[in-house]
């Protein structure tokens, strides 16, 4: 009964908060308090490590000015360098950033209204709503101006982070993050394979640790199963669990089993020449299923979970209508459908002795720092598919649209020799 209380308290907390704070989710996902207006004691003066970031005071960033298809990014090169208006703000010169599939699904307007609510929430509210919008949640990049109250990074500092979803992202030449969202980054790899994986990194993390209550000892020896095992969480979660000593089998198309494979996978299923499900009851039971298909694709392979008393075993989903049911009935009966949904998952879960739960990307440069390790201790390595030129992001959102990806597609901002 461990897991089903730490859900539902997890729950119970932020629908109390949310309502406190007039309905925001902010809280509801965990992004910390220091966003709020609660947090009006803090200072807006920054101090400044740096006079001039150029002449101008502008740079080149991919925007849209409404929601839509690849036709509303636009490049502008006279867009204002933002400022650091918050003490833990940090301005960072993005040298490469990555697109996630959240990327094309944000720039068609998926969670705006969630992100909306979070943004008319914060201590700086965007004022006039929030376009012209840059997207982007990844980077790579060096450190040029510091906020006020920031201890951890100084100018010149080379990083890696995420971006929340409610800011403006870093397909730009210059991103501001906060100082909990960002690490230095491994030093043995270039931005541009560096910028491919705190967003992937950062949503397997909360998936496991966050949502699933899973830590580094817990995972060992125990049996994984990771859909999509190609794609962008895919690759890197493999890495994660091999490294952490778990035993990993992953599903993925024909050719993708050489890679799925060489980063460690223990057993592959081919979903486009075998029947998975026969697979899956043909082998040993699972502890945990780490799920980004949603259960309508996958909830059969609940039964290839060891069900226990203790619900300790664990389906664990980056696919719900959390943000789609804000989107489609507004804040207040949004959350209460997507508590409701996730009660009645929970209970189905809790009838078959597993835990399921339904986990959302958080930032964590905490986290960030201990994988910058695993990278420099080449336990991990950044899986590539396509790196694009900065000229070109709406090719890059076509090939992320398209899927079928093997590791993530990069953006470069600065050319790396
Ligand atoms: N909740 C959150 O906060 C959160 C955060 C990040 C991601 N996500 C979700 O997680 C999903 C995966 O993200 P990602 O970045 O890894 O996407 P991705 O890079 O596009 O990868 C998806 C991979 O799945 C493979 N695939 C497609 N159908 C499959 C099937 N039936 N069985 C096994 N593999 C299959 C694709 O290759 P083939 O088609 O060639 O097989 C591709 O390699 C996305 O849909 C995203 O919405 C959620």
């Amino acid at each position: 009964m461990q897991a089903q209380n730490n859900i539902s308290c997890f729950i119970r907390i932020d629908v109390y908060k949310s309502f406190r704070v007039n309905y925001s989710l902010l809280v509801f996902i965990k992004h910390g308090k220091d966003m709020y207006i609660l947090c009006s004691k803090m200072s807006t003066k920054v101090s400044s490590n740096v006079k001039n970031l150029n002449k101008k005071g502008t740079m080149r960033a991919w925007q849209i000015h409404q929601y839509g298809g690849n036709e509303e990014l636009t490049l502008s090169d006279s867009v204002t360098i933002p400022k650091i208006k918050d003490p833990k703000g940090i301005l960072i010169n993005v040298h490469a950033a990555s697109i996630n599939p959240i990327d094309c699904r944000m720039r068609a307007g998926y969670g705006s209204t969630a992100m909306n609510g979070i943004r008319q929430k914060t201590i700086f509210p965007t004022n006039g709503g929030e376009f012209p919008l840059i997207l982007g949640r990844d980077f790579s990049g060096e450190v040029v101006e510091t906020g006020r109250d920031v201890r951890k990074f100084q100018r010149g500092d080379e990083v890696w982070g995420t971006v929340f979803a409610s800011k403006q992202g870093c397909l730009a030449d210059y991103t501001i993050a906060q100082e909990h969202e960002i690490s230095l980054k491994p030093s043995m790899i270039t931005h541009t394979s560096a910028s491919s994986i705190p967003y992937v990194a950062c949503t397997v993390n909360a998936a496991l640790k966050e949502f699933g209550g899973l830590s580094e000892n817990s995972v060992k020896d125990k049996r994984i199963l990771i859909y999509g095992g190609s794609g962008g969480i895919g690759t890197f979660a493999i890495q994660l669990m091999k490294a952490f000593g778990a035993e990993v089998a992953t599903i993925c198309s024909t050719d993708a089993i050489e890679l799925v494979t060489s980063l460690g996978a223990d057993v592959v299923i081919d979903y486009t020449k075998q029947d998975v499900r026969q697979e899956l009851a043909n082998i040993e039971k699972f502890d945990i299923i780490l799920d980004s298909f949603g259960k309508e694709k996958t909830g059969y392979s609940m039964e290839f979970l060891k069900s226990s008393k203790c619900n300790d075993s664990k389906y664990i989903t980056l696919k719900h209508p959390f943000l789609q049911n804000i989107d489609d009935y507004g804040i207040p009966v949004g959350l209460l459908r997507s508590l409701s949904d996730a009660a009645i998952d929970i209970s189905l879960g809790l009838r078959k002795g597993i835990s399921h739960r339904w986990a959302i990307y958080l930032p964590t440069g905490k986290a960030l720092e201990r994988f910058a390790k695993l990278v420099d201790d080449d336990q991990i390595i950044p899986v590539i598919d396509k790196v694009f030129p900065f000229e070109d992001v709406p090719a890059a959102f076509e090939k992320v649209e398209q899927g079928h990806a093997r590791g993530k597609t990069v953006i470069q901002m600065v050319k790396e020799k």
